[in-house]
C-alpha cells in the first residue's frame, strides 16, 4: 500500500457533506485523511465541524484578494501546505479559475444536486421541480473549466414526490450525496478512477 491520500475540502456553508466524509473516515470506510478544510466564509458551520474533529479549519476571505486568480493562488498555496493530493468541493460557492484547475489536474471533484447534464448551475432542485421531472438525483464529477460539465464519477437517482418543496427534495437528494461523495473519494484514493476524455471508468 502506498501512502494514504490527503485531501483538502473547500466549503462555504453547513458542511453536511464534509460531515459525511469525516464519518466515513472515522468508520473505517474511507482510508484517506482530510488535510484541511478551507472556507471563504468565516461563519460557515463546516469550519466548526472540522475543528470538532481536530482538522485544520482555515478561513480565507475572498474579499481580501484583488482578483479571483489572486484568491485561487492563496487556495493553492494553502492546499499545498497541507499536502493535498485532491481537492473536494463541498458546497463551495465560488467560481474557480484555471489557476486552481491547473494546480490540481483531474484532482478536483464536486457534488451537484441533480443528474447532470440536467440542471447545472444554481438552484438545481428548483429547476427540477419547475421542469416537472419525476426523477432527479445527484452527481459527483471531476471539475473542469465549465459549470458542472466535468467527467461524471458517480450518480444516484432520487424520486420527485407529489407535494415536494425545494426543501423536502433537497433533503432527499442530500441523503444520497452523503452516500456517494465518500464513495467517490474512496475510488479516487484507491487509484481506481480512469479518465479518458469525458468518460470515467472504475478499474
Ligand atoms: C450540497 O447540496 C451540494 O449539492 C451543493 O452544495 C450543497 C452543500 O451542502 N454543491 P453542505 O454544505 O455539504 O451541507
Amino acid at each position: 500500500m502506498g501512502e494514504k491520500l490527503k485531501f483538502g475540502v473547500l466549503v462555504s456553508g453547513n458542511g453536511s457533506n464534509l460531515q459525511a466524509i469525516i464519518d466515513a473516515i472515522e468508520a473505517g470506510r474511507l482510508a484517506a485523511t482530510v488535510g484541511c478544510v478551507i472556507s471563504n466564509k468565516a461563519d460557515a458551520y463546516a469550519l466548526q465541524r472540522a475543528k470538532q474533529h481536530g482538522i485544520p479549519a482555515i478561513h480565507l476571505d475572498h474579499r481580501l484578494y484583488a482578483s479571483r486568480e489572486a484568491y485561487d493562488e492563496a487556495l493553492v498555496e494553502t492546499l499545498h501546505e497541507f499536502g493535498a493530493g485532491l481537492v473536494v468541493l463541498a458546497g463551495f460557492m465560488r467560481i474557480i479559475t484555471p489557476l486552481l484547475l491547473d494546480a490540481f489536474p483531474q484532482a478536483i471533484i464536486n457534488v451537484h444536486p441533480a443528474l447532470l447534464p440536467a440542471f447545472p448551475g444554481l438552484h438545481a432542485q428548483r429547476q427540477a421541480l419547475d421542469y416537472g421531472v419525476k426523477i432527479t438525483g445527484c452527481t459527483v464529477h471531476f471539475v473542469d473549466a465549465g459549470t458542472d460539465t466535468g467527467p461524471i464519477i458517480i450518480q444516484a437517482p432520487v424520486p420527485v414526490l407529489p407535494g415536494d418543496t425545494e426543501e423536502t427534495l433537497s433533503a432527499r437528494i442530500q441523503t444520497e450525496e452523503h452516500r456517494i461523495y465518500p464513495e467517490a473519494i474512496r475510488l479516487f484514493a484507491e487509484g481506481k478512477l480512469q479518465v479518458e476524455g469525458r468518460k470515467v471508468t472504475v478499474r
